[in-house]
């Protein structure tokens, strides 16, 4: 008999919460960006939960966009550097994997590479890379450039990075240290297998100076939503964090990406798609409706028209009125895909400039879904049992009550459903997430 198809959860967390305003909740940790204690609380609550990821979001610059006013109240513009943070939680948490955003687009692959791989080993098999092309105009200005990288000259950047990355995670084969202190032989030189590497962005000769990872190598996330962004999901990724606001989208994304699989000699086995979810939970849908509506009213207005300038990458949309239509734009070198989609939820559904901002604020164009426990497990069972989804990115409003509440009423109704596990199965990511290891390079079969 084969054990039941279960959902796999993320926690995809901000610093202080995924909402703009979160940071203002009285009950809210503020500091989590600073606060080593509160971001292990959230983690080990996580854990608590039996999520089978915990997810940092990252950017490495401060966001440029917007009124020194809105800046100055925004929370989510100090963070901790994502491997660090977690290199501290492997020791803090036990079961839980511990996925990092990292972007190809300016960083070196075999930097990257050595990090994770050392994450993997310092967390006993728990490590993943959420390979992003960069949302973040800035941070190419802390990077020797004036300008963002172009939309797909990142990609191109990106497809060869990951070569690379997963190429350097194949530098040992398993059994390749021997460490014979009777007749002094450390490793066996034929089990280290060299890259060399030369290609269009990067000259990487290898091998990688970290063991080969107690998973067989960490898993591989990736999040990008436009048409070459799903290639390299299809070709690359294990694991696909996708926003989706509604089912048809979500299923007509799920069905594209598995479908693009066997050009690549992949099977849907090999991978996971988790749309990100935006709970907000309360014990009837008057109470959950309330919590929703009270973190919106704290959104300040030049924050509300920063934030959606950021997302979509378009600037000088504070010379609207908050109260009329939305104006026409064009595409960008940003973020394409998001803006694509809140625009047309705009259109759809006639939303003024300032209902646009609440939307993009709140949810970010990810599922809001307000409402009781069955409510919710409701929506994540249709999304699961009918090709939208394999699971979830849980993306906690304000943090730790959102994601406490998940955890206490959310959990227990998918579990009392059979849709979500009770224990961990495995000690590894990988093995959570019940996916087998890729075909290593030096193998010859
Ligand atoms: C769901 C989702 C989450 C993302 N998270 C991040 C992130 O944390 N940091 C980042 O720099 N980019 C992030 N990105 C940006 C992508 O890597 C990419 O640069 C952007 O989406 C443009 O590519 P696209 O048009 O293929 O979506 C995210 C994208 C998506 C769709």
């Amino acid at each position: 008999m084969t054990a039941p198809r279960m959902m796999k959860l993320g926690a995809f967390v901000h610093e202080t919460g995924q909402h703009v305003a979160a940071w203002r909740h009285p009950d809210a940790y503020a500091e989590s960006g600073t606060n080593f204690a509160q971001a292990a609380d959230v983690a080990q609550t996580a854990e608590r939960g039996l999520f089978d990821l915990f997810f940092l979001a990252d950017s490495a610059a401060v966001s440029v966009f917007g009124s020194p006013d809105s800046r100055g109240r925004m929370a989510k513009t100090v963070k901790f550097e994502p491997i660090t943070m977690l290199s501290a939680l492997a020791a803090v948490t036990s079961r839980i994997g511990l996925v990092a955003t990292t972007s190809s687009t300016y960083n070196e692959p075999y930097t990257l590479a050595r990090q994770f791989a050392s994450l993997d080993h310092i967390s006993g098999g728990r490590a993943g890379w959420n390979l992003v092309t960069s949302n973040n105009e800035a941070e190419a200005f802390n990077h020797g450039r004036d300008q963002h990288v172009a939309h797909a000259d990142r990609y191109d950047r990106a497809s060869e990075f990951a070569e690379i990355v997963t190429g350097l995670w194949d530098s040992w084969e398993p059994d390749a240290f021997i460490r014979d202190k009777e007749s002094g032989v450390y490793f066996d030189p034929a089990k280290m297998h060299t890259l060399n590497h030369r290609g269009p962005y990067f000259a990487v000769r290898g091998p990688l100076n970290v063991a080969a990872s107690p998973q067989g190598r960490p898993v591989l996330v990736q999040a990008g939503a436009s048409d070459i962004g799903r290639d390299l999901a299809a070709r690359t990724a294990e694991v696909v964090f996708t926003a989706q606001t509604t089912f048809e989208q979500a299923s007509g994304f799920y069905a594209d990406v598995m479908n693009r699989l066997p050009a690549y000699g992949r099977s849907p086995d090999e991978v996971r798609i988790l749309p990100g979810i935006y709970p907000v939970v309360g014990r009837t849908e008057a109470e959950a409706r309330e919590k929703f509506d009270f973190l919106q009213s704290l959104i300040h207005p030049s924050v509300g028209i920063s934030v959606l300038e950021h997302t979509i990458g378009v600037g000088g949309l504070s010379a609207y009125p908050l109260d009329g239509p939305v104006p026409d734009m064009g595409d960008t070198n940003g973020p394409l895909s998001r803006q694509r989609l809140l625009l047309e939820a705009a259109r759809r559904d006639n939303l003024t400039l300032w209902e646009l901002c609440l939307l993009n604020a709140g949810p970010r164009g990810h599922l809001l879904a307000v409402g009781t426990p069955s409510q919710i497990a409701d929506v994540m069972e249709h999304w699961f049992r009918n090709g939208a989804a394999d699971g979830f990115n849980v993306m906690p409003a304000w943090l730790p009550g959102s994601l406490r509440d998940f955890v206490d009423m959310v959990v227990p109704e998918l579990q009392r459903r059979g849709l979500f596990r009770t224990e961990y199965e495995a000690a590894t990511l990988r093995g959570n997430l019940g996916l087998g290891v890729p075909h290593p390079r030096w193998r010859k079969d």
